[in-house]
């Protein structure tokens, strides 16, 4: 049994049905991104909710011409409100910001029965147009959330041993 039943039944969906998802339901997936950690709890995100089918669908053309993404009923931007901030290690820690508000989401919308999907590949400056995203800042990824027309197969992990090691490489 893994720690948490959700981890082991997300799949990443691209096909949903268009039943809406209930304001009070999206309302708990933005509660999960906004509760995850950040680097020095500096929170430099905005999540931007797209419900407008028309929205939508001009965000479907940025994802070039992805159905799925416009076929969600939802769809978050998942935004930086900083792109320069390092962490001690020298790395940047917006994608790894966002990122942990993004697994926070779909875990939650796992809980509440939902699929969910991480989009990377959209022409960003569409996005942010769309969106009125102002200039310095970035979008990061999007997540699509609704209901899942059927669960996709779950998709092999690595086996332990190829990815972990103790005391060495
Ligand atoms: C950083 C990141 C970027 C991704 N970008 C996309 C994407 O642009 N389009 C897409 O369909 N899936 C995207 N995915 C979903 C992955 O393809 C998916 O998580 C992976 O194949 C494992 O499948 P699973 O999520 O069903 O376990 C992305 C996932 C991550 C973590």
């Amino acid at each position: 049994m893994g720690l948490l039943p959700e981890i082991e039944t997300r799949v990443s969906t691209r096909e949903y049905t268009s039943e809406p998802v209930g304001d009070e339901v999206v309302s708990r997936v933005l509660e999960a991104g906004r509760l995850a950690p950040s680097a020095k709890n500096r929170q430099s995100w905005r999540f931007v909710v797209v419900t407008d089918e028309k929205v939508r669908k001009k965000i479907e053309d940025a994802a070039f011409g992805q159905e799925y993404v416009g076929m969600a009923p939802v769809v978050i931007a998942l935004c930086t409100t900083n792109i320069e901030y390092k962490m001690p290690n020298g790395q940047l820690s917006y994608p790894i910001d966002l990122s942990f508000a993004a697994s926070f989401m779909m875990l939650q919308a796992t809980h509440e029965g939902l699929g969910s999907c991480l989009v990377t590949t959209f022409r960003e400056d569409d996005v942010k147009s769309i969106l009125t995203v102002p200039y310095s800042m970035r979008v990061v990824m999007l997540l699509t959330i609704g209901h899942a027309q059927e669960r996709p197969e779950r998709l092999q992990r690595l086996p332990m041993e190829r990815v972990v090691s103790f005391n060495h490489w």
